[in-house]
């Protein structure tokens, strides 16, 4: 087979040489779609055991066949199978090797099939395992968030909006919005799961094919819902794959986001957390230093994840119906992004399982930056009857009055503040106070400690 000159096993009826080495480099895939040998073989499995059913092949050599490919997969997850790039791709490694394990029956196993609906299936599949595997690693990292916000339920920290100190809320509530994101991540996929889950197994090369195939026997038999209803669409549709993408890339950004979170909170400038030391590295040079390192390459994996998916979907765009070779470069981006999305979500659940919050620092943190003046004003509103623009307008002459006396608005004496507003009695200092401030949060889905406790309740509940 390494035999450049000799023309191909599988189509050499009409070739009277092999291919150029660099034709043969750009053309082969085995290098990477190796990694879908398991669904390849369990796809020629169930089309075996159809082409007996119906009759197109005897029983003697779909149970060839199938002895066959059981010992050509056991070969492969072994390590001993010997990939050769000449023969291409996965599927004429497994078939050539199985017409050398069986002999002639394995010629019979292609009867009413393509490689066209062949790699659909065999990508299909995978993509729908990482569809599963990612669903459990959301609900692993969903676990561990949970698991912070009912140990902090009630810790007081700066909420920000523009990074700038806006409101108190609490680690819970802080955590639980992450929740939040992965849950509708996980929906995400399910969905997609849902929509990929039908089988182009059958379709042929393009056109279906003049055996009398049972398309449904097949389906059932991979788990597939059932059938696609049109061949040409089976076998040029990756859209299963680029919603993996899109998926994948939505997840990434979310983790992302909490890696940015991660990476500022651990900083000496503010220190909200600290990484445990098994998610912590040293520096060469600074003795003192640990440094974020896994949340940084966390907040990078956003960077290939997304760029697998714009990759992807530049190979589809303008291409005619049905298959083309550049659908090839479907698999590499496909597996590289699950690869490393689902690394950044083992990485991340650890981080969050280990990381320590620092009460002490998050709390008078959040009592900075004149945190509690919206509290102020709706007092204003509530207490004195003040229209809400106007008491806006008297908090931020109080905010400017604390300011330049160096102060935080609790700081301020009842005297100065009824200078500013002759109505403001001793009972504002009650909503000052940045305990009371998140504790009023009680509306729905609002941060006060009652409320987050709630949620974390439903969420250990829907996580099991
Ligand atoms: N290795 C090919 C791929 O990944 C398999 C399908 C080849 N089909 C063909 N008509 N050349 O897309």
């Amino acid at each position: 087979m390494s035999d450049k000159t000799a023309s191909n096993a599988m189509w050499g009826g009409r070739f009277a040489a092999g291919p150029d080495a660099i034709m043969e480099a750009i053309n082969a895939s085995i290098g990477f779609d190796r990694r879908l040998a398991r669904q390849d073989i369990a796809g020629s499995q169930a089309h075996a055991a159809m082409l007996a059913a119906t009759g197109i092949i005897e029983g003697s050599d779909a149970q060839a066949i199938r002895e066959g490919l059981l010992t050509v997969l056991s070969e492969i997850e072994a390590g001993d199978f010997a990939f050769s790039t000449a023969l291409e791709d996965i599927h004429m490694n497994v078939e050539a090797r199985l017409k050398e394990v069986i002999g002639e029956p394995a010629g019979r196993l292609h009867t009413a099939r393509s490689r066209n609906d062949q790699v659909a299936v065999d990508f299909r599949l995978w993509v729908r395992e990482q569809c599963d595997a990612v669903d459990a690693a959301l609900a692993g990292l969903m676990r561990a968030l949970v698991a912070q916000a009912d140990a902090g339920a009630d810790w007081v920290m700066p909420g920000f909006t523009h990074l700038q100190v806006a409101q108190p809320v609490t680690w819970g509530h802080h955590m639980l919005a992450y929740v939040e994101m992965l849950a509708r991540d996980r929906g995400r996929f399910a969905d997609a799961r849902r929509r990929m889950n039908v089988s182009p197994l059958g379709a042929a090369a393009l056109a279906g094919t003049s055996f009398a195939i049972d398309r449904h026997m097949t389906a059932s038999a991979l788990g597939f819902d059932a059938p696609m209803g049109n061949s040409l669409d089976a076998v040029s549709d990756r859209d299963f794959a680029l919603e993996f993408l899109a998926a994948a890339s939505i997840g990434a950004m979310h983790l992302s986001r909490l890696a940015e979170e991660l990476v500022i909170w651990s900083s000496a400038q503010f220190r909200f957390v600290r990484m445990s030391d098994r998610w912590s590295t040293g520096s060469s040079i600074m003795p003192q230093k640990r440094n974020p390192d896994a949340a940084e390459l966390i907040r990078a994996k956003i960077g290939r994840i997304f760029g697998a998916n714009v990759a992807l979907m530049t190979v589809m765009k303008g291409l005619p119906l049905t298959y083309s070779k550049d659908m090839q470069e479907d698999k590499e981006q496909v597996f590289d992004a699950a690869d490393n999305y689902m690394l950044a979500l083992a990485a991340m659940t650890g981080m969050v399982g280990d990381m320590t919050a620092n009460r002490e620092v998050l709390r008078a943190a959040a009592a900075t930056g004149f945190s509690t003046a919206t509290d102020l004003a709706d007092w204003l509103v509530r207490a004195l009857g003040l229209p809400f623009r106007e008491a806006h307008h008297v908090t931020g002459a109080l905010v400017a009055l604390a300011e330049a006396q160096g102060c935080d608005l609790p700081d301020l004496t009842l005297a100065q503040m009824q200078g500013v507003h002759a109505g403001i009695t001793a009972a504002v200092f009650d909503v000052l106070g940045v305990e009371n401030s998140v504790a009023s949060r009680m509306s729905y889905g609002g941060t006060a400690p009652a409320q987050v406790r709630a949620q974390v309740a439903r969420w250990q509940e829907a996580l099991g």
